[in-house]
């Protein structure tokens, strides 16, 4: 598949996960990591161990809150669930505009002076450089992602007000979908419960129709209202039109939802759609819940199923059956499994919801050899059939060389090297990729041990090294490494790096 043809599901910029140690110290577990995924691939996260996969998948989730940068998820759009984030930028639209100018003049003098630096001092100023372009780029991005070109309109009231009405017919809608799915919950309990004699359920099987039904007519009546106040919207960009700065800024607009700027709530909704399988079973599934309830919670937590569903056992026992769990194990607890059933329980614990991307981390790596192959094609036979995506956290090369779509290399909180997976394995172009390829064990022994590959201790990402930080360790590294960062850059089509010195022998 082409990459204009792939959709993307989640598109993470600047990404950093700073954890506080105290005193304005922090350990730099993830520190500006841009990437997309593509629905329905598997990515493939590698790296020695400590280097922040791990971190990476929980902070894509919002299991911590992150330090900065973006996560937008486009599984469903802003008009569907009308985030509080979106309403404050439109009262602020003004307000945001006067910041942005502020920035955009301090940056552009920023620009003029470095212009005119020696070489040198150049080098000294490149990072301030990248913030003060980085905060320019950030604050239009927050206007424009919502707004689009009306950013150029002379006045943003007119334009403040019109959103407004969409986002509260956005909102309206968001809360009738809640209470649809919930009347549709209790319609399917009653369906359920007289399966075998609708006559005798007929009085309130129709009544819980009616209830849906009635939801759902108002639902459309607030969809004709929404495209109607769009059309608005689309008519009061016409007369911008012919500003040339208009259709620039019209492409940034942006359905997405950042995730990292949801409330609790918010996120909370959009949880079933975004699951993680840990890497040990054992400790991740609680020892005094059977299996059935391990799997029937997260079913309930989602509204799935109201407590005591007649329903939830059936849907709990298939879900059970995809994941090659026998309908007896369901009254058993973790205790009495094996490694890998466990794994399938935890598995079955988190597809339950009908997820759209899954953080696998580590979830082979505990298990034998032999149980990992009958896991991995576990995991690749629910994720066709579930239409999944998967980011695939390992530190198993030869593992995440079979199942992985692309594979991004990771080092001391940054993403490196990131291609498909046949390219990275054929045309390693950064440094540590190549060391990492070349640490490859060509027997079993010690693949349950994470990777240390490369001499020299892994430096620590409290205190990590200047410029690129893997030149404490690399053997092509030279003065403009040991000062500047390198750029992420496409070297070639979908094969990002960041390097100074790119292995062009391997081309
Ligand atoms: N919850 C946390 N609080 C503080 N530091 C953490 C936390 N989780 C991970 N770290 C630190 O972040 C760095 C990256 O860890 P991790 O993401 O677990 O790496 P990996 O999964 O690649 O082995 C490590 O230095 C680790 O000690
Ligand atoms: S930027 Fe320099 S130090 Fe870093 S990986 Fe490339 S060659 Fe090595
Ligand atoms: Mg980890």
């Amino acid at each position: 598949m082409q990459s204009n043809e792939k959709k993307v599901l989640l598109s993470i910029r600047d990404l950093k996960q700073w954890f506080p140690l105290g005193k304005g110290i922090y350990n730099k577990a993830n520190d500006g990591i841009s990437i997309d995924i593509y629905e329905g691939e598997t990515f493939g996260l590698v790296g020695e161990s400590g280097c922040g996969k791990s971190t990476l998948g929980r902070t894509i989730l919002q299991v911590y809150k992150q330090t900065d940068g973006r996560t937008m998820y486009y599984g469903q759009s802003i008009d569907e669930l009308a985030p509080e984030y979106v309403r404050h930028t439109i009262k602020n639209l003004e307000p945001m505009r006067k910041e942005l100018l502020k920035l955009e003049e301090k940056r552009d003098k920023f620009i003029e002076e470095y212009e005119k630096l020696s070489d040198e001092q150049k080098i000294e100023k490149t990072e301030e450089l990248r913030l003060v372009k980085k905060e320019a780029y950030d604050a239009l991005y927050d206007i424009t992602s919502v707004v689009g070109g009306f950013i150029v309109a002379d006045d943003l009231k007119p334009v403040t007000e019109q959103y407004l009405k969409i986002n509260d017919l956005s909102r309206k809608l968001h809360s009738l979908s809640l209470q649809r799915d919930d009347k549709n919950v209790i319609l399917a309990d009653i369906e359920y419960t007289y399966k075998d004699d609708p006559a005798k359920g007929e009085a309130k099987i129709e009544s819980a129709k009616k209830a849906v039904s009635d939801i759902e007519s108002e639902m459309e009546k607030v969809r004709e209202q929404l495209k109607e106040q769009h059309a608005v919207l689309e008519k009061m960009r016409e007369p911008l039109r012919s500003d040339p700065r208009f259709d620039k800024y019209e492409q940034w607009k942006d359905d997405g939802i950042d995730l990292a700027r949801l409330k609790n709530e918010e996120m909370r909704q959009l949880r079933k759609d975004l699951q993680l399988i840990f890497q040990d079973p054992y400790s991740s599934l609680n020892p005094r819940m059977s299996v059935g309830q391990i799997i029937g919670e997260g079913l309930l937590a989602h509204n799935f199923f109201k407590k005591n569903s007649p329903r939830m056992q059936d849907r709990i026992l298939k879900v059970m059956d995809d994941c090659g769990l026998a309908p007896y194990f369901v009254h058993r607890y973790p205790h009495q499994f094996s490694g890998g059933q466990r794994q399938r329980i935890g598995i079955a614990r988190s597809l339950a919801t009908n997820p759209k991307f899954v953080v696998c981390d580590e979830a082979v790596s505990a298990l034998d050899v032999s149980i990992q192959s009958q896991i991995i094609n576990l995991l690749s036979d629910l994720k066709d059939q579930q239409h999944l995506t998967y980011l695939f956290i390992t530190h198993d090369l030869s593992v995440v060389k079979y199942i992985s779509d692309r594979i991004g290399v990771m080092y001391l909180g940054n993403m490196v090297e990131l291609a498909e997976s046949q390219e990275i394995f054929d045309h390693p172009l950064h440094p540590y990729t190549e060391a990492l390829l070349g640490a490859i064990p060509t027997t079993d022994v010690d693949q349950s041990r994470e990777l240390q590959v490369l001499e020299g201790d892994i430096p620590s990402p409290v205190n990590p090294p200047s410029g690129c930080k893997f030149h404490t360790r690399c053997k092509y590294c030279t003065d403009i490494c040991t000062k500047v960062a390198p750029e992420w850059q496409e070297v070639r089509e979908n094969h990002f790096v960041a390097c100074h010195h790119i292995l062009e022998q391997n081309l």
